[in-house]
């Protein structure tokens, strides 16, 4: 049975990415932030402990971190997948801050959790992953953290997308002969608490490419995509 690890699962996308992985086979690993829900989550999942286990998992908290390191390496059942898709948006979306009027905080904040998070997981779990014969890393991240298509505001968002980007080139590099792939995924705009009501997308297109990227044979490493298809960073 392959395994993965969703980190943000109880909602929006990473509840989807979940949902998803294990209706295709995967035993999932819900990283979620408030563990007195994770029965009701389970309930909803329509599923059973076999095929699911939620994990209390704040990705800015050490010991949280090291108490999914321990569960995942104690059911020992290697590790495949990890989807590292908890994130904030921190920036009010009405006002338009100018990158000269934000408060340095939020950046700092937003940097913590989308960028430090996954980084901080990878040091945890990746070793077990490589010991274990290796696996895939999926960033969500965002078309808002490509410099090619960089535009102004919301700096703290935009600076941690890019950040992230910047782990999933570099552990691409350094991991890649150990069996680990890593990638960056653009979901598009998607109908969710951070995207809002206005978004184009519902969730299931939204994970459409995370999904491909955890269960398609062969792909590649070190790449962003958007729909299944390479986009420039
Ligand atoms: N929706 C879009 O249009 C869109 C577009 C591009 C990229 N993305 C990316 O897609 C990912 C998922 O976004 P979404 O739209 O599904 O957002 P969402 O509905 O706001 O869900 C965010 C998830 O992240 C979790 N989270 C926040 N801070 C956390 C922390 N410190 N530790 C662990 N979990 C934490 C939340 O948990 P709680 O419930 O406990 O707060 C929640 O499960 C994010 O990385 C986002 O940047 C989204």
């Amino acid at each position: 049975m392959q395994t993965a690890l969703v980190t943000g699962a109880n909602r929006g996308l990473g509840f989807e990415t979940a949902k998803q992985l294990i209706q295709k086979g995967f035993f999932v690993y819900l990283g979620i932030r408030d563990i007195e829900k994770g029965d009701e989550l389970i309930k909803k999942l329509a599923t059973d402990s076999d095929h699911a286990q939620c994990i209390k998992l704040d990705v800015t908290k050490n010991s949280d971190i090291k108490g999914a390191q321990d569960i995942i390496k104690k059911r020992n059942l290697g590790l495949d997948v990890i989807v590292a898709n908890a994130g904030v948006f921190l920036e009010p979306r009405s006002e338009k801050h100018s990158v000269l009027e934000v408060d340095p905080i939020i950046i700092l904040k937003s940097i913590e959790v989308n960028t430090m998070g996954p980084l901080k997981l990878y040091q945890a779990l990746v070793p077990y992953m490589i010991e274990t014969g290796g696996g895939r890393i999926i960033n969500i991240s965002s078309g808002m953290g490509q410099l090619s298509e960089m535009g102004g505001h919301f700096p703290g968002y935009r600076m941690s997308k890019v950040a992230l980007n910047a782990l999933t080139v570099m552990l691409s590099h350094e991991h890649l002969a150990d069996g680990i792939k890593v990638n960056s995924v653009c979901p598009g705009w998607v109908k969710t608490d951070m995207g809002g009501e206005g978004a184009t997308r519902s969730v299931e297109e939204g994970v459409e490419t995370t999904i491909w990227l955890a269960t398609e044979k062969d792909i590649p490493s070190g790449k962003f995509f958007r729909d299944k298809k390479e986009i420039s960073w």
